[in-house]
Protein backbone atom coordinates (compact mmCIF):
# COMPACT_ATOMS: atom_id res chain seq x y z
CA UNK A 1 0.00 0.00 0.00
CA UNK A 2 1.58 3.44 -0.88
CA UNK A 3 -0.29 6.63 -0.50
CA UNK A 4 0.25 9.40 -2.88
CA UNK A 5 1.46 12.88 -2.11
CA UNK A 6 -2.18 14.26 0.05
CA UNK A 7 -3.11 17.84 -1.07
CA UNK A 8 -2.54 20.31 2.10
CA UNK A 9 -6.27 20.67 3.89
CA UNK A 10 -7.83 24.00 3.10
CA UNK A 11 -8.22 26.86 5.57
CA UNK A 12 -11.79 27.73 6.13
CA UNK A 13 -12.35 31.69 6.10
CA UNK A 14 -15.41 31.96 8.80
CA UNK A 15 -15.85 34.92 6.98
CA UNK A 16 -19.76 36.82 8.38
CA UNK A 17 -22.19 34.62 7.53
CA UNK A 18 -19.90 31.23 6.37
CA UNK A 19 -21.51 28.01 7.10
CA UNK A 20 -18.86 27.25 8.80
CA UNK A 21 -18.72 30.22 11.31
CA UNK A 22 -22.25 29.51 12.20
CA UNK A 23 -21.19 25.99 13.21
CA UNK A 24 -18.51 26.88 14.88
CA UNK A 25 -20.40 29.53 17.05
CA UNK A 26 -23.13 26.83 17.60
CA UNK A 27 -20.79 23.99 19.13
CA UNK A 28 -18.38 26.75 21.25
CA UNK A 29 -21.51 27.30 23.13
CA UNK A 30 -22.51 23.76 23.53
CA UNK A 31 -18.94 23.40 24.91
CA UNK A 32 -19.17 26.11 27.29
CA UNK A 33 -22.75 25.13 28.47
CA UNK A 34 -22.06 22.93 31.21
CA UNK A 35 -18.42 21.54 32.88
CA UNK A 36 -17.32 18.59 31.32
CA UNK A 37 -15.70 15.68 33.53
CA UNK A 38 -12.09 14.53 31.31
CA UNK A 39 -10.79 11.49 32.27
CA UNK A 40 -7.39 9.90 31.47
CA UNK A 41 -6.97 7.27 28.89
CA UNK A 42 -4.71 4.17 29.58
CA UNK A 43 -5.50 0.84 27.79
CA UNK A 44 -8.80 2.00 26.07
CA UNK A 45 -10.14 2.51 29.96
CA UNK A 46 -11.33 6.04 31.05
CA UNK A 47 -9.41 6.87 33.83
CA UNK A 48 -10.27 8.94 36.76
CA UNK A 49 -8.91 9.93 40.28
CA UNK A 50 -9.67 11.69 42.84
CA UNK A 51 -7.29 14.67 42.29
CA UNK A 52 -8.85 17.09 40.03
CA UNK A 53 -7.81 20.18 38.19
CA UNK A 54 -10.08 22.83 36.66
CA UNK A 55 -9.97 23.84 32.89
CA UNK A 56 -10.37 27.65 32.33
CA UNK A 57 -10.29 29.82 29.18
CA UNK A 58 -7.26 31.73 29.50
CA UNK A 59 -9.56 34.81 28.19
CA UNK A 60 -12.28 34.38 30.73
CA UNK A 61 -10.50 32.61 33.67
CA UNK A 62 -14.19 32.72 35.94
CA UNK A 63 -15.68 30.47 33.24
CA UNK A 64 -15.32 26.96 34.08
CA UNK A 65 -15.01 24.36 31.25
CA UNK A 66 -14.92 21.48 33.26
CA UNK A 67 -12.49 19.41 35.37
CA UNK A 68 -9.76 17.20 34.27
CA UNK A 69 -8.29 14.16 36.61
CA UNK A 70 -4.36 14.21 37.82
CA UNK A 71 -2.87 10.81 38.02
CA UNK A 72 0.23 10.13 40.10
CA UNK A 73 3.14 7.83 39.29
CA UNK A 74 1.05 4.26 39.53
CA UNK A 75 -0.84 5.94 36.20
CA UNK A 76 2.59 6.02 34.47
CA UNK A 77 3.25 2.94 35.13
CA UNK A 78 -0.07 1.71 34.09
CA UNK A 79 0.12 3.48 30.93
CA UNK A 80 3.64 1.67 30.13
CA UNK A 81 2.14 -1.43 31.14
CA UNK A 82 -1.13 -0.86 28.57
CA UNK A 83 1.88 0.40 25.85
CA UNK A 84 3.76 -2.57 25.82
CA UNK A 85 0.53 -4.59 26.28
CA UNK A 86 -0.64 -3.39 22.95
CA UNK A 87 3.10 -3.52 21.35
CA UNK A 88 3.08 -6.88 19.74
CA UNK A 89 -0.19 -7.04 18.24
CA UNK A 90 0.30 -3.31 16.65
CA UNK A 91 3.46 -3.97 15.44
CA UNK A 92 2.14 -6.69 13.31
CA UNK A 93 -1.02 -5.36 12.14
CA UNK A 94 -0.54 -4.71 8.96
CA UNK A 95 0.82 -1.18 7.17
CA UNK A 96 -2.48 -1.12 5.23
CA UNK A 97 -4.92 -1.54 8.80
CA UNK A 98 -2.73 0.95 10.57
CA UNK A 99 -2.43 3.82 8.12
CA UNK A 100 -6.38 4.00 7.55
CA UNK A 101 -6.78 4.62 11.24
CA UNK A 102 -4.99 7.94 11.11
CA UNK A 103 -6.28 8.69 6.98
CA UNK A 104 -9.88 8.25 8.94
CA UNK A 105 -8.84 10.34 11.93
CA UNK A 106 -8.09 12.99 9.95
CA UNK A 107 -11.51 12.74 7.68
CA UNK A 108 -13.48 12.63 10.74
CA UNK A 109 -11.73 16.09 11.54
CA UNK A 110 -11.77 17.54 8.05
CA UNK A 111 -15.51 16.34 7.86
CA UNK A 112 -17.09 15.93 11.29
CA UNK A 113 -15.26 17.36 14.11
CA UNK A 114 -13.21 20.26 12.98
CA UNK A 115 -15.53 23.05 14.85
CA UNK A 116 -14.90 20.30 17.88
CA UNK A 117 -11.01 20.46 17.58
CA UNK A 118 -11.22 24.66 17.03
CA UNK A 119 -13.67 24.77 19.53
CA UNK A 120 -11.60 22.77 22.19
CA UNK A 121 -8.21 24.66 20.75
CA UNK A 122 -10.11 28.26 21.20
CA UNK A 123 -11.32 27.84 24.30
CA UNK A 124 -8.69 25.95 25.97
CA UNK A 125 -5.90 27.74 24.62
CA UNK A 126 -7.30 31.19 23.53
CA UNK A 127 -6.65 30.57 19.76
CA UNK A 128 -9.01 32.85 17.50
CA UNK A 129 -11.46 30.96 15.16
CA UNK A 130 -8.33 31.88 12.27
CA UNK A 131 -5.44 30.68 14.54
CA UNK A 132 -7.30 28.01 15.67
CA UNK A 133 -8.14 26.54 12.16
CA UNK A 134 -4.70 26.50 11.05
CA UNK A 135 -3.35 24.73 13.37
CA UNK A 136 -6.13 22.16 15.18
CA UNK A 137 -7.74 21.57 11.46
CA UNK A 138 -5.37 22.00 9.09
CA UNK A 139 -2.36 21.19 10.95
CA UNK A 140 -3.38 18.43 12.54
CA UNK A 141 -5.28 16.83 9.08
CA UNK A 142 -1.88 17.77 7.46
CA UNK A 143 0.39 15.83 9.77
CA UNK A 144 -1.69 12.68 9.39
CA UNK A 145 -2.03 12.82 5.65
CA UNK A 146 1.61 13.52 5.03
CA UNK A 147 3.34 11.22 7.72
CA UNK A 148 1.05 8.58 5.65
CA UNK A 149 2.39 9.44 2.83
CA UNK A 150 5.70 9.49 4.09
CA UNK A 151 6.01 6.09 5.87
CA UNK A 152 4.81 4.57 2.55
CA UNK A 153 8.08 6.40 0.86
CA UNK A 154 9.99 4.85 3.50
CA UNK A 155 8.63 1.22 3.39
CA UNK A 156 9.35 1.25 -0.77
CA UNK A 157 13.12 2.24 0.36
CA UNK A 158 14.89 -0.98 -0.90
CA UNK A 159 18.32 -2.02 -0.47
CA UNK A 160 19.69 -3.35 -4.13
CA UNK A 161 20.21 -7.36 -4.63
CA UNK A 162 22.79 -9.32 -6.43
CA UNK A 163 22.65 -12.54 -8.23
CA UNK A 164 22.18 -14.99 -5.60
CA UNK A 165 21.50 -12.95 -3.13
CA UNK A 166 18.21 -10.97 -2.13
CA UNK A 167 18.51 -7.71 0.69
CA UNK A 168 15.21 -6.24 2.04
CA UNK A 169 15.17 -3.69 4.95
CA UNK A 170 12.32 -4.18 7.34
CA UNK A 171 11.29 -0.97 8.84
CA UNK A 172 10.83 -2.56 12.68
CA UNK A 173 9.55 -0.18 15.23
CA UNK A 174 11.70 0.94 18.28
CA UNK A 175 11.45 -2.10 21.00
CA UNK A 176 9.73 -0.40 23.93
CA UNK A 177 7.52 2.37 24.48
CA UNK A 178 8.00 5.86 22.92
CA UNK A 179 7.21 8.83 25.25
CA UNK A 180 5.34 11.79 23.57
CA UNK A 181 5.62 15.02 25.81
CA UNK A 182 3.46 17.98 24.38
CA UNK A 183 3.25 22.00 24.75
CA UNK A 184 -0.01 24.17 25.10
CA UNK A 185 0.80 26.29 21.92
CA UNK A 186 0.15 23.76 19.02
CA UNK A 187 -3.04 20.95 19.06
CA UNK A 188 -1.47 19.95 15.68
CA UNK A 189 2.07 19.38 17.35
CA UNK A 190 0.19 17.51 20.38
CA UNK A 191 -1.04 15.11 17.58
CA UNK A 192 1.70 14.87 15.94
CA UNK A 193 4.52 13.86 18.59
CA UNK A 194 2.06 10.25 19.52
CA UNK A 195 1.22 9.85 16.08
CA UNK A 196 3.74 10.04 14.18
CA UNK A 197 5.72 7.63 16.45
CA UNK A 198 2.10 5.48 16.78
CA UNK A 199 1.95 5.37 12.64
CA UNK A 200 5.36 3.58 12.72
CA UNK A 201 4.29 0.78 14.69
CA UNK A 202 5.50 1.90 18.38
CA UNK A 203 3.17 2.04 21.18
CA UNK A 204 3.37 5.56 22.89
CA UNK A 205 2.72 7.28 26.66
CA UNK A 206 1.23 10.77 26.03
CA UNK A 207 1.53 13.21 28.32
CA UNK A 208 0.38 16.80 27.09
CA UNK A 209 0.63 20.32 29.15
CA UNK A 210 -2.37 20.89 31.37
CA UNK A 211 -3.40 23.79 29.79
CA UNK A 212 -3.83 21.79 26.48
CA UNK A 213 -5.65 19.11 28.36
CA UNK A 214 -9.19 20.11 26.88
CA UNK A 215 -7.90 20.00 23.22
CA UNK A 216 -5.67 16.43 23.39
CA UNK A 217 -8.67 14.47 25.05
CA UNK A 218 -11.14 15.49 22.18
CA UNK A 219 -8.36 14.67 19.55
CA UNK A 220 -7.62 11.00 21.30
CA UNK A 221 -11.36 10.54 21.42
CA UNK A 222 -11.14 10.84 17.70
CA UNK A 223 -8.85 8.44 17.36
CA UNK A 224 -10.57 5.96 19.51
CA UNK A 225 -13.58 6.35 16.88
CA UNK A 226 -11.36 6.10 14.11
CA UNK A 227 -10.26 2.58 15.18
CA UNK A 228 -6.99 2.94 17.10
CA UNK A 229 -6.32 -0.51 19.11
CA UNK A 230 -6.68 0.15 22.87
CA UNK A 231 -3.71 0.62 24.81
CA UNK A 232 -1.35 1.96 21.51
CA UNK A 233 -1.46 5.97 22.22
CA UNK A 234 -2.29 5.97 26.37
CA UNK A 235 -3.23 10.25 27.32
CA UNK A 236 -1.62 10.89 30.98
CA UNK A 237 -2.10 13.88 32.73
CA UNK A 238 0.99 13.79 35.26
CA UNK A 239 3.29 16.22 36.81
CA UNK A 240 6.36 16.39 34.39
CA UNK A 241 8.42 15.16 37.76
CA UNK A 242 6.54 12.32 38.09
CA UNK A 243 6.63 11.30 34.74
CA UNK A 244 10.20 11.30 34.01
CA UNK A 245 11.27 9.29 37.31
CA UNK A 246 8.98 6.56 35.74
CA UNK A 247 9.35 6.53 32.38
CA UNK A 248 13.36 7.47 32.05
CA UNK A 249 13.89 4.30 34.64
CA UNK A 250 11.98 1.92 32.80
CA UNK A 251 14.47 -0.68 30.78
CA UNK A 252 11.70 -0.46 28.03
CA UNK A 253 11.93 3.09 27.60
CA UNK A 254 12.65 3.41 23.73
CA UNK A 255 12.44 7.26 23.04
CA UNK A 256 10.99 10.24 24.14
CA UNK A 257 9.39 13.19 21.33
CA UNK A 258 9.13 16.12 23.27
CA UNK A 259 8.40 19.85 22.35
CA UNK A 260 8.69 22.03 24.77
CA UNK A 261 11.21 24.40 26.63
CA UNK A 262 15.13 24.00 26.19
CA UNK A 263 15.51 23.74 30.23
CA UNK A 264 13.19 20.49 30.55
CA UNK A 265 15.13 19.21 27.18
CA UNK A 266 18.15 19.34 28.56
CA UNK A 267 17.27 17.83 32.18
CA UNK A 268 15.16 14.72 30.45
CA UNK A 269 18.42 14.22 28.01
CA UNK A 270 20.61 14.25 31.52
CA UNK A 271 18.47 11.74 32.93
CA UNK A 272 18.50 9.60 30.41
CA UNK A 273 22.00 9.85 29.58
CA UNK A 274 22.17 8.89 34.03
CA UNK A 275 20.43 5.85 33.36
CA UNK A 276 21.39 4.52 30.10
CA UNK A 277 22.81 1.03 31.40
CA UNK A 278 19.52 0.19 32.81
CA UNK A 279 17.51 0.71 28.73
CA UNK A 280 17.58 -2.25 26.46
CA UNK A 281 18.17 0.03 23.46
CA UNK A 282 19.27 3.72 23.08
CA UNK A 283 16.65 5.90 23.16
CA UNK A 284 15.85 8.17 20.80
CA UNK A 285 15.81 11.70 22.22
CA UNK A 286 13.73 13.93 20.14
CA UNK A 287 13.01 17.62 20.93
CA UNK A 288 12.15 20.72 19.56
CA UNK A 289 12.61 23.57 22.53
CA UNK A 290 13.10 27.20 22.69
CA UNK A 291 13.33 29.61 20.36
CA UNK A 292 14.76 33.61 20.14
CA UNK A 293 13.52 34.26 16.39
CA UNK A 294 14.78 37.01 14.81
CA UNK A 295 13.70 39.08 11.97
CA UNK A 296 16.76 41.39 10.03
CA UNK A 297 15.43 44.14 7.64
CA UNK A 298 18.30 45.26 4.88
CA UNK A 299 18.03 49.08 3.98
CA UNK A 300 16.75 47.82 0.88
CA UNK A 301 13.63 46.32 2.83
CA UNK A 302 10.08 46.69 1.64
CA UNK A 303 8.49 48.54 4.37
CA UNK A 304 5.43 47.45 4.27
CA UNK A 305 6.81 43.37 3.72
CA UNK A 306 8.51 44.08 6.95
CA UNK A 307 5.96 45.96 9.21
CA UNK A 308 3.32 42.81 8.15
CA UNK A 309 6.31 40.52 9.15
CA UNK A 310 6.81 41.95 12.18
CA UNK A 311 2.81 42.66 13.08
CA UNK A 312 1.90 38.82 11.98
CA UNK A 313 5.34 37.42 13.07
CA UNK A 314 5.33 38.62 16.57
CA UNK A 315 1.93 38.95 18.04
CA UNK A 316 -0.27 36.39 16.15
CA UNK A 317 -1.18 33.89 18.72
CA UNK A 318 0.08 36.28 21.70
CA UNK A 319 3.00 36.21 20.19
CA UNK A 320 3.00 32.34 22.00
CA UNK A 321 4.69 30.55 18.89
CA UNK A 322 8.20 29.12 19.39
CA UNK A 323 8.60 30.50 15.60
CA UNK A 324 7.55 33.82 16.84
CA UNK A 325 9.26 37.17 16.02
CA UNK A 326 11.04 37.98 19.14
CA UNK A 327 13.96 40.28 18.03
CA UNK A 328 14.06 42.64 15.41
CA UNK A 329 17.23 44.55 13.55
CA UNK A 330 15.95 47.73 11.56
CA UNK A 331 18.10 49.50 9.66
CA UNK A 332 18.25 53.35 10.48
CA UNK A 333 16.87 54.34 7.29
CA UNK A 334 13.87 52.67 8.01
CA UNK A 335 13.43 52.87 11.71
CA UNK A 336 11.23 56.13 11.54
CA UNK A 337 8.37 54.85 8.97
CA UNK A 338 8.49 51.48 10.47
CA UNK A 339 8.07 52.61 13.87
CA UNK A 340 4.88 54.55 12.94
CA UNK A 341 3.99 51.89 10.94
CA UNK A 342 4.06 49.18 13.84
CA UNK A 343 2.43 51.51 16.22
CA UNK A 344 -0.42 52.01 13.75
CA UNK A 345 -0.99 48.56 13.51
CA UNK A 346 -1.00 47.41 16.97
CA UNK A 347 -3.54 50.34 17.49
CA UNK A 348 -5.58 48.94 14.88
CA UNK A 349 -5.70 45.30 16.78
CA UNK A 350 -8.51 44.74 18.99
CA UNK A 351 -8.14 42.67 21.92
CA UNK A 352 -10.74 40.19 23.41
CA UNK A 353 -12.29 36.61 24.01
CA UNK A 354 -12.19 34.05 21.22
CA UNK A 355 -15.98 34.14 20.78
CA UNK A 356 -15.98 37.97 19.25
CA UNK A 357 -14.22 36.62 16.06
CA UNK A 358 -12.89 40.22 14.92
CA UNK A 359 -10.28 39.91 18.09
CA UNK A 360 -6.78 39.67 16.51
CA UNK A 361 -5.95 39.38 20.32
CA UNK A 362 -7.08 36.97 22.91
CA UNK A 363 -5.19 36.00 26.10
CA UNK A 364 -1.91 34.31 27.11
CA UNK A 365 -1.87 30.94 27.84
CA UNK A 366 -1.81 31.05 32.22
CA UNK A 367 -0.91 33.48 35.23
CA UNK A 368 1.91 32.42 35.55
CA UNK A 369 2.82 33.03 31.52
CA UNK A 370 1.05 36.51 32.44
CA UNK A 371 3.54 37.27 35.33
CA UNK A 372 6.76 36.59 33.42
CA UNK A 373 5.92 38.86 30.24
CA UNK A 374 4.71 41.52 32.46
CA UNK A 375 7.67 41.52 34.34
CA UNK A 376 9.95 41.92 31.04
CA UNK A 377 7.66 44.57 30.12
CA UNK A 378 7.55 46.72 33.56
CA UNK A 379 11.53 46.32 33.62
CA UNK A 380 11.92 47.68 30.17
CA UNK A 381 9.84 50.79 31.42
CA UNK A 382 11.98 51.71 33.76
CA UNK A 383 15.26 50.97 32.15
CA UNK A 384 17.35 53.85 30.66
CA UNK A 385 18.95 50.86 28.04
CA UNK A 386 14.72 50.73 26.86
CA UNK A 387 12.22 52.52 24.88
CA UNK A 388 8.75 51.12 24.71
CA UNK A 389 7.10 52.13 21.23
CA UNK A 390 4.09 50.49 21.64
CA UNK A 391 1.55 48.90 23.72
CA UNK A 392 2.85 48.02 27.35
CA UNK A 393 -0.62 47.49 29.19
CA UNK A 394 -1.48 44.03 30.76
CA UNK A 395 -4.33 43.24 32.78
CA UNK A 396 -5.48 40.12 34.38
CA UNK A 397 -9.33 41.00 35.80
CA UNK A 398 -10.64 38.85 33.28
CA UNK A 399 -8.09 36.96 31.76
CA UNK A 400 -4.45 37.23 30.85
CA UNK A 401 -4.34 39.76 28.42
CA UNK A 402 -1.27 41.12 27.44
CA UNK A 403 -1.09 44.05 25.02
CA UNK A 404 1.15 43.76 22.12
CA UNK A 405 4.34 45.73 22.70
CA UNK A 406 7.15 46.89 20.70
CA UNK A 407 10.68 47.58 23.06
CA UNK A 408 13.58 49.61 21.30
CA UNK A 409 16.44 48.16 22.72
CA UNK A 410 19.62 50.52 22.75
CA UNK A 411 22.01 48.31 23.29
CA UNK A 412 21.81 45.00 21.24
CA UNK A 413 22.10 42.88 24.10
CA UNK A 414 19.43 44.25 26.17
CA UNK A 415 17.80 41.27 28.15
CA UNK A 416 14.75 40.93 25.65
CA UNK A 417 16.74 40.87 22.58
CA UNK A 418 18.19 37.78 24.46
CA UNK A 419 15.72 36.18 26.65
CA UNK A 420 12.83 34.13 25.39
CA UNK A 421 9.46 35.30 26.75
CA UNK A 422 7.04 33.58 24.74
CA UNK A 423 4.71 36.43 24.88
CA UNK A 424 3.35 39.78 22.49
CA UNK A 425 6.50 41.42 23.26
CA UNK A 426 8.94 42.39 20.05
CA UNK A 427 12.36 43.86 21.05
CA UNK A 428 13.58 45.96 18.04
CA UNK A 429 17.46 47.10 17.65
CA UNK A 430 18.43 50.11 15.13
CA UNK A 431 21.38 49.52 13.69
CA UNK A 432 23.07 51.95 11.39
CA UNK A 433 22.02 51.19 8.24
CA UNK A 434 25.86 51.32 5.99
CA UNK A 435 26.89 47.97 8.87
CA UNK A 436 24.68 45.43 7.44
CA UNK A 437 27.41 42.62 7.80
CA UNK A 438 28.26 43.86 11.58
CA UNK A 439 24.83 43.33 12.14
CA UNK A 440 24.65 39.84 10.69
CA UNK A 441 27.62 38.73 13.27
CA UNK A 442 25.11 40.31 15.67
CA UNK A 443 22.08 38.12 14.97
CA UNK A 444 24.24 34.94 14.57
CA UNK A 445 25.64 35.47 18.23
CA UNK A 446 22.98 36.79 19.95
CA UNK A 447 21.19 34.25 20.41
CA UNK A 448 22.24 30.31 21.73
CA UNK A 449 18.89 29.35 19.95
CA UNK A 450 17.99 28.60 16.24
CA UNK A 451 14.45 27.90 14.99
CA UNK A 452 13.79 30.60 12.90
CA UNK A 453 14.53 33.51 11.15
CA UNK A 454 13.62 36.02 8.25
CA UNK A 455 15.89 38.43 6.23
CA UNK A 456 13.52 41.35 4.32
CA UNK A 457 15.48 42.86 1.17
CA UNK A 458 15.10 43.82 -2.11
CA UNK A 459 18.64 43.70 -2.58
CA UNK A 460 19.51 39.95 -3.93
CA UNK A 461 23.27 40.43 -2.67
CA UNK A 462 21.98 40.85 0.72
CA UNK A 463 19.43 37.82 0.46
CA UNK A 464 22.59 35.82 -0.73
CA UNK A 465 24.32 37.18 1.82
CA UNK A 466 22.72 36.57 5.16
CA UNK A 467 21.76 33.22 3.73
CA UNK A 468 25.00 32.31 3.82
CA UNK A 469 26.47 34.34 7.38
CA UNK A 470 23.16 32.51 8.80
CA UNK A 471 23.57 29.23 7.95
CA UNK A 472 23.37 27.91 11.41
CA UNK A 473 21.32 30.40 12.94
CA UNK A 474 17.63 29.03 11.90
CA UNK A 475 16.30 25.54 10.93
CA UNK A 476 13.54 27.49 9.45
CA UNK A 477 14.89 30.67 7.51
CA UNK A 478 12.59 32.71 5.48
CA UNK A 479 13.19 35.46 2.66
CA UNK A 480 10.77 38.42 2.49
CA UNK A 481 8.42 36.93 5.17
CA UNK A 482 7.16 36.06 8.52
CA UNK A 483 9.52 33.26 10.49
CA UNK A 484 6.13 31.59 11.58
CA UNK A 485 3.32 29.37 9.81
CA UNK A 486 5.40 26.54 8.46
CA UNK A 487 2.76 24.40 6.42
CA UNK A 488 3.27 20.30 6.42
CA UNK A 489 4.80 19.14 3.45
CA UNK A 490 5.94 22.80 2.50
CA UNK A 491 8.28 24.28 5.12
CA UNK A 492 9.77 20.92 7.29
CA UNK A 493 10.13 22.70 10.73
CA UNK A 494 12.54 22.69 13.52
CA UNK A 495 15.91 24.35 14.63
CA UNK A 496 19.40 23.48 15.68
CA UNK A 497 21.63 24.42 18.64
CA UNK A 498 19.49 25.14 21.60
CA UNK A 499 16.40 24.81 19.87
CA UNK A 500 16.41 21.32 19.18
CA UNK A 501 17.33 18.44 17.48
CA UNK A 502 15.97 19.09 14.23
CA UNK A 503 14.69 16.58 13.07
CA UNK A 504 11.74 18.57 10.49
CA UNK A 505 8.45 17.71 12.16
CA UNK A 506 6.18 17.73 8.86
CA UNK A 507 8.76 16.05 6.61
CA UNK A 508 10.43 12.19 6.22
CA UNK A 509 13.17 13.27 8.03
CA UNK A 510 10.94 12.78 11.26
CA UNK A 511 9.46 9.36 10.62
CA UNK A 512 13.03 8.04 10.36
CA UNK A 513 13.64 8.48 13.99
CA UNK A 514 10.89 6.30 14.93
CA UNK A 515 12.07 3.03 12.70
CA UNK A 516 14.88 0.61 13.86
CA UNK A 517 15.20 -1.49 10.50
CA UNK A 518 16.91 -5.22 10.15
CA UNK A 519 18.64 -6.07 7.43
CA UNK A 520 17.38 -9.50 6.14
CA UNK A 521 19.92 -10.87 3.56
CA UNK A 522 18.70 -14.45 1.90
CA UNK A 523 21.23 -16.57 -0.56
CA UNK A 524 19.94 -19.05 -2.82
N1 LIG B 1 5.28 25.24 13.03
C1 LIG B 1 4.90 26.44 13.69
C2 LIG B 1 5.22 27.64 12.88
O1 LIG B 1 5.91 27.52 11.91
C3 LIG B 1 5.53 26.53 15.03
O2 LIG B 1 4.81 28.70 13.21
Amino acid sequence: FHYPLPANEPVLSYAPGSPEKKRLKEVLALLKQEPVDVPMYIGGLEVRTNKKETMNPPHEIKHVLGHYHIGEEKHVKQAIEAALAARESWAAMSWENRAHIFLKAADLIATKYRPYMNGTTMLGQSKNAYQAEIDSACELIDFLRFNVHFLSEIYRQQPISAAGIHNRMEYRPLEGFVLAVTPFNFTAIGGNLPTSAAMCGNVVVWKPAHTQVYSAQMFMRILKEAGLPDGVINLIYVDGPVLGKVCFSHPDFAGVHFTGSTGVFNNMWETIGKNMSSYKSYPRIVGETGGKDFVLAHKSADVDILVTALLRGAFEYQGQKCSAASRAYIPSNLAEDVKKKLTAGIESFTMGTVENFSNFINAVIDEKSFNKIENYIENAKNDPKAVIWAGGKCDKTQGYFVQPTVIEAKDPQYVTMCEEIFGPVLTVYVYNADKFEDTLELVNKTSPYALTGSIIAQDRAAVEQATVKLRHAAGNFYINDKPTGAVVGQQPFGGARASGTNDKAGSILNLYRWLSARTIKETF
